[in-house]
């Protein structure tokens, strides 16, 4: 019998790999070898000398997708520029320098926040403001329209205090405005244009209305804000007449249209004729039929439409900004008061950088490009009707804030690269087994001395199906089942099957939580290590959350990849291994939900300056603790904690006061203890990296359950 060439007493790894026939591996069944520690670091010394930050940059596409405002800098980290190309030399900001003043213990000088870390850029949403504009203007002035760009801001897109102040503010000198689809959206909006907005400024009411937002709306003009209420049913005009008639205000009334353009890609769905919203022409006709009749066609003033988020491409754009455009002169001629056209959202972003119209990961123009044909496509059709150049306004979101933040997290584990070799006691094993599951061995023996490779994966398999039956029935024991598995793990790697899966890192974050997209919507966002990148990311990695639910990870990613280049990690369980991930400042922090009860990340705001790090935190704030997410189910962790503290002594009680006011998410011995965060108090000194100038310095810390 071919088994009795092996000796059955003999550990299989060997005798194994005495069978294994050397022309198949060459240089001596290198599968069946554990390669050794020193062998190991020769290989990571001869890759880290030939790898550069050129490379890394090169190999995530980090110019793609990252320019202006994203690369990889000398030290091998990712760096910013804050004011796009104009940034000059000395204004690039490090981020891992970022990071380390984030949550660098206190005591030298960080801030002592717990990741994950969300990091904002205002300089970069100004930059964002201004280049729409300016394109927009360049656009106006260079084909002689005749009229002015005046853009909304949709704060769907990030409702974050900061976010709009600073968009309404930047945008005061362009007489930007903001665009809401819900009453407390429309209350952030009145409010904060109110307090710092350009009196011009649109105010655009979208989305369902019911009396209460209408009568909301009307109040906003009523405050001298410059709110239209945009039709989405012509059911709403009815409501419209009623509020204005009631509260004495009369409205600017704006309707939105249902165009026949169709955008093909996911964010699509809403528009073409069975889309979600708008007016069809009969509709539409019927709401100009009812406002002539009640004497209110100067009302209506503005016509809206949106194709769909991420337009892929400047043609479908501009078949549908000349249909919107004939609509808008059908209009004009029928006596409204036509004055804006609001084009809508789905001014793209490259998140992949292949400046393509293939995938809604990415489009085939510039916002220059964009810019150009919506003005062209607007004065084209006016020009040819006869009707004057209406102001052109668009509620582009996802491009004014999706580069301002980067979420940075860690990977703090790793499946090993290969488990250690088995070792299995083949006597052991043939005493346990029943006739079949021996017979099966032989055979797999034999085939081994033949080098018949595929038959022994053959009969390696059928020996560990037969044994987990026999499991199953109770009939062999954990042993048994462990040195089955062992055997079949070797003939794997002797035959040259070993599975050639990516590695899993496990990573301090929540998927559902803080890349809501990537789970509901298949988005891929840019993702990289943000330091290391001299070195050759030699591993390919999936990542893995820590939410209980298998849905928690990200295992596709750009460029058509379903693992993501990576370091082997300092250590396990350690941190410090800083991922990030990049263009997600759009829509992810209020789609984000609390699975698992995991809150938000820490936030910081960083601005350029002129220090020795070019960067000062101006605000920061340690994410939702653990109180902070059992009371958003409806808990009352105070009550919680005094029930606690009735069965424990004032030690332990202080120690679940800290658990209460701790963040959710695990915290590492290379990272800062998150209970240094619980009621810690302002401070602005030792700040060593990048230090806010102290007037500029505002920190929030919000937590702290007390004993
Ligand atoms: C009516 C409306 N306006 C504006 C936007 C923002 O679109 P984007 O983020 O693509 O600019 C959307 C998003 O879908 C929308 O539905």
């Amino acid at each position: 019998m071919p088994a009795l060439a092996v000796d059955a007493a003999a550990p299989v790894a060997h005798a194994f790999a005495s069978c294994v026939d050397a022309a198949r591996f060459p240089g001596g069944a290198p599968m069946l070898m554990v390669p050794t520690a020193a062998a190991d670091s020769t290989t990571t010394t001869a890759t880290k000398q030939e790898w550069s930050a050129d490379l890394s940059s090169a190999l995530y596409n980090v110019d793609g997708w990252g320019a202006p405002y994203f690369f990889v800098n000398d030290d091998g980290d990712v760096a910013v520029r804050p004011h796009g190309a104009a940034t000059l030399a000395g204004q690039e900001i490090d981020l891992a320098k970022v990071v380390a003043k984030a949550t660098g213990p206190r005591a030298a000088g960080g801030l002592g926040l717990p990741l994950p870390l969300l990091v904002r850029f205002p300089d970069v949403l100004r930059h964002r403001v201004e280049s729409l504009n300016a394109a927009f203007d360049y656009a106006v002035r260079s084909t002689g329209y005749g009229s002015r760009y005046q853009g909304v801001y949709p704060v769907k897109c990030n409702q974050d205090r900061h976010v709009v102040e600073d968009i309404v503010e930047f945008g005061e000198p362009f007489r930007f405005g903001l665009e809401a689809g819900s009453k407390p959206e429309l209350l952030l909006a009145m409010s904060c244009l109110a307090a710092r907005g350009n009196p011009d400024a649109l105010l655009v009411c979208n989305g369902y209305k019911d009396d209460a937002y209408v009568s909301l709306a009307l109040t906003a003009r009523a405050m001298g804000l410059n709110a239209v209420v945009v039709l989405e049913q012509e059911e709403e005009l009815d409501i419209v007449v009623d509020a204005s008639r009631r509260l004495g205000i009369r409205p600017v009334i704006g309707m939105r249209a249902k165009l026949r353009t169709k955008h093909a890609g996911h964010f699509g769905s809403t528009s073409g004729e069975k889309g979600k919203f708008g007016l069809n022409a009969a509709q539409i006709l019927s709401v100009v039929g009812k406002l002539k009749s009640l004497g209110m066609l100067d009302c209506l003033q503005l016509l809206h439409f949106h194709i769909g988020s991420q337009i892929p491409t400047t043609a479908l754009l501009s078949d549908g900004v000349g249909e919107a455009a004939q609509i808008y002169c059908e209009l004009a001629r029928l006596g409204a008061g036509m004055r804006v056209i609001d084009v809508g959202g789905g001014l793209g972003i490259d998140y992949d950088g292949t400046h393509s119209a293939q995938t809604d990961m990415s489009v085939a123009y510039s916002l220059e490009e964009y810019a150009a044909a919506v003005v062209a496509a607007v004065g084209r059709v006016c020009d040819r009707r006869n009707v004057p150049h209406p102001i052109i306004c668009s509620e582009s979101g996802r491009a004014l804030v999706s580069h301002h933040s980067v979420l940075v997290f860690e990977a703090f584990s790793a499946s090993s690269a290969a488990a250690p070799h088995p070792m299995v006691d083949t006597a052991f094993l043939l005493e346990g087994l029943p006739d079949d599951c021996r017979a099966d061995y032989r055979n797999l023996m034999a085939a081994a001395v033949h080098g018949d490779y595929d038959t022994c994966a053959l009969y390696a398999d059928q020996l560990k199906r037969r044994c987990a039956d026999q499991f199953k029935e109770g009939l062999l024991g954990l042993e048994h089942l462990a040195a089955v598995d062992g055997l079949c793990e070797i003939v794997a790697r002797g035959v040259g099957c070993v599975d050639a899966a990516p590695r899993t890192y496990h990573v301090n974050l929540s998927v559902f939580t803080s890349l809501p997209d990537t789970w509901a919507i298949g988005q891929q966002f840019p993702i990289l290590p943000i330091q290391r990148l001299r070195e050759r990311p030699a591993v390919d990695g999936v990542l893995s959350d820590l939410t209980c639910d298998s849905d928690g990870k990200l295992t596709s990613f750009i460029g058509d990849r379903d693992s993501l280049p990576l370091h082997e990690l300092p250590g396990h369980g350690v941190g410090g291994y800083y991922l990030g991930m990049f263009l997600g400042g759009a829509y992810q922090e209020a789609l984000g939900g609390l699975h698992n009860l995991f809150g938000g990340p820490s936030v910081v705001r960083v601005a350029q300056s002129d220090g020795p790090h070019c960067f000062a935190v101006t605000r920061a704030a340690p994410g939702p603790s653990c109180a902070d997410v059992l009371r958003a189910m409806q808990h009352e962790p105070e009550v919680m904690f005094e029930v606690l503290k009735q069965r424990t002594d004032d030690a332990t009680a202080a120690a679940l006061a800290g658990a209460f006011g701790a963040m959710p998410y695990l915290v590492f011995d290379a990272d800062v203890s998150g209970g240094e965060c619980s009621g810690m108090s302002s401070d602005s000194e030792g700040s060593a990296a990048g230090a806010a100038e102290e007037e500029d310095e505002e920190w929030e810390f919000m937590r702290g359950l007390t004993v």
